[in-house]
């Protein structure tokens, strides 16, 4: 199974602060935003990563986060020249995911929740389909929107509707089976002129592929898109390492977890590595 992180946006809602450098990049507490969606991708056991950026911010990514071999996997990168939306990464990416099975991770999205590599675990076993993770927020209407009936199968999906159904965001977490591209090339644009994730999910809907993986008490999401959720996200990431000997969105924790690498070869790794991060990354290993 491939991964792709798709982190091209602008950041324009962010801007002045995201002019220099991309959103993506930004701290979220005492790690860069793209830290937490790698961290998910690994955890979900995925190896072979390609990150998606815009073209003025790859050199930073490369710097950022090499070839992976740091974190035990395999990262190439590729351009999104122009915005034409979240589901044009199956076109730009067609090539890397060769028909295999891929999972698409927004670089503004933060997971958080003890079983979170069961849940993504659980998602990765359904062969068929498209599986999209739904999470009760307060503001749908910010969101792509789920309906769901009693047994949490999807009956409606709407992106950012002013009337929203439920109080179900679909996050920004979707694993496809080997037919996306071929959905993906077929999309037409929104009225908003891009290729939008919804109308590529309810392709899947419409066939009766759809499945919806709830996201219950005990997990956190973020979209760390405008100011607030972007303080919110530094905040409860920093509540959660405070209270507890847990790292959230740390790829050293994560790929030690899954075992793409041993917690000596981490170690040996970062031996000279001075700051708090990396005090806070050898005393988690030690609980390995
Ligand atoms: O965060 C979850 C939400 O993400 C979903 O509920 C929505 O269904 C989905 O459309 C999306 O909504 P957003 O309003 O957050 O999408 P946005 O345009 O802000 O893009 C999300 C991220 O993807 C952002 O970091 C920028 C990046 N992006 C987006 C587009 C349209 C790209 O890299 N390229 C693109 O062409």
């Amino acid at each position: 199974m491939k991964g792709i992180i798709l982190a091209a946006g602008k950041g324009t809602r962010l801007y002045p602060i995201s002019y220099p450098i991309s959103k993506i990049l930004l701290p979220v507490y005492n790690k860069p935003m793209i830290y937490y969606p790698l961290s998910t991708l690994i955890l979900a056991g995925i190896k072979e990563i390609m990150i998606i950026t815009n073209k003025d911010d790859q050199e930073n990514f490369k710097k950022t986060l090499g070839d992976g071999s740091r974190f035990g996997v395999n990262i190439t990168y590729e351009v999104q020249y122009e915005q034409r939306g979240i589901a044009d990464a199956f076109i730009i990416a067609e090539d890397f995911i060769a028909n295999e099975r891929v999972v698409l991770i927004l670089g503004d999205n933060i997971y958080h929740g003890a079983c979170m590599r069961n849940l993504l675990g659980k998602a990765a076993r359904n062969k068929e389909g498209c599986t999209v993770f739904v999470y009760e927020v307060p503001d749908p209407e910010r969101f792509g929107v789920a309906e769901l009936d009693p047994q949490n199968n999807v009956i409606s999906l709407e992106e950012k509707p002013s009337s929203p159904k439920s109080n179900y965001a679909v996050t920004g977490l979707y694993f496809y089976d080997s037919n996306v591209c071929g959905f993906a090339k077929k999309l037409e644009p929104s009225a908003r002129g891009e290729l939008e994730i919804t109308d590529l999910n309810k392709v899947y809907l419409s066939n009766g592929n759809l499945k919806a993986c709830v996201m219950e008490h005990g997990y956190t999401w973020l979209d760390a898109g405008t100011f607030e959720s972007f303080r919110d996200a530094a905040n409860t990431v920093h509540g959660i390492e405070d209270r507890t000997d847990r790292m959230v969105g740390c790829p050293e924790d994560a790929a030690a977890e899954v075992g793409f690498m041993t917690a000596a070869e981490i170690r040996e790794l970062i031996i000279n590595e001075k700051s708090e991060y990396y005090d806070r990354v050898r005393k988690r290993l030690d609980g390995l």
